[in-house]
């Protein structure tokens, strides 16, 4: 009998920045998303500038069953008028999937809500992880004023990613400065019935 054999995979990144010398990241700007934020003038005036948000290293590990899908992801510091700046955020295509992300450097919030509307948020700091439970729309914020918000993430490599449901609905919830804190209210663009 031959036992089919498999290279193992190597990628490298900083524990400090989480940038990978040798891997090509993935950007988002302000344009890319630009509707997201609650603030659409705001918006429109970094879209203009070329503003980036974030952007994150996907180490090239095979996505299907059994693997392991794993990268880093680092959202700079800024906001959109008074909304902290964030990563997109997503579904699993297949809902029933975790992740777990690695706060490196930075802090932050996870924010995270299921199809069902419920809601919650766990805060990043470095040497914290943040376990996604399965069903759960995950969305990263960086409420630092001056410091990279850098993770570390693992996902089930048949997860697959559902951007469209957040683009078109968005999340319930928005993460603003108040007072010089953070504070989580109702997004005034969420949509139901869409
Ligand atoms: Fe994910």
């Amino acid at each position: 009998m031959t036992v089919a054999t498999r290279d193992a995979v190597v990628t490298d990144f900083s524990l400090t920045t989480g940038l990978s010398a040798t891997k090509r990241p993935l950007r988002r700007h302000v344009a890319d998303m630009a509707d997201m934020y609650a603030d659409a003038d705001a918006a429109r005036v970094l879209a203009e500038q070329g503003t980036l948000v974030y952007e994150f290293f996907d180490m090239g590990v095979p996505h299907g069953s059994g693997e392991v899908a794993y990268g880093t992801s680092i959202t700079y510091p800024g906001k959109v008028g008074d909304e902290y700046f964030m990563t997109k955020g997503h579904f699993h295509e297949v809902l029933e999937t975790s992740e777990i992300y690695y706060c490196l450097s930075g802090r932050g919030l996870m924010l995270m809500e299921n199809p069902e509307g419920h809601v919650q948020w766990e805060e990043f700091t470095p040497g914290t992880a943040v376990y996604v439970p399965a069903r759960y729309a995950h969305r990263s914020i960086n409420t630092s004023p001056d410091e990279p918000l850098v993770t570390f993430f693992a996902f089930p490599g048949h997860a697959g990613h559902d951007y469209g449901t957040i683009e078109t609905k968005g999340f319930r919830k928005i993460v603003v400065e108040r007072d010089g804190q953070p504070a989580v209210l109702d997004n005034p663009r969420w949509q139901e019935d869409v």
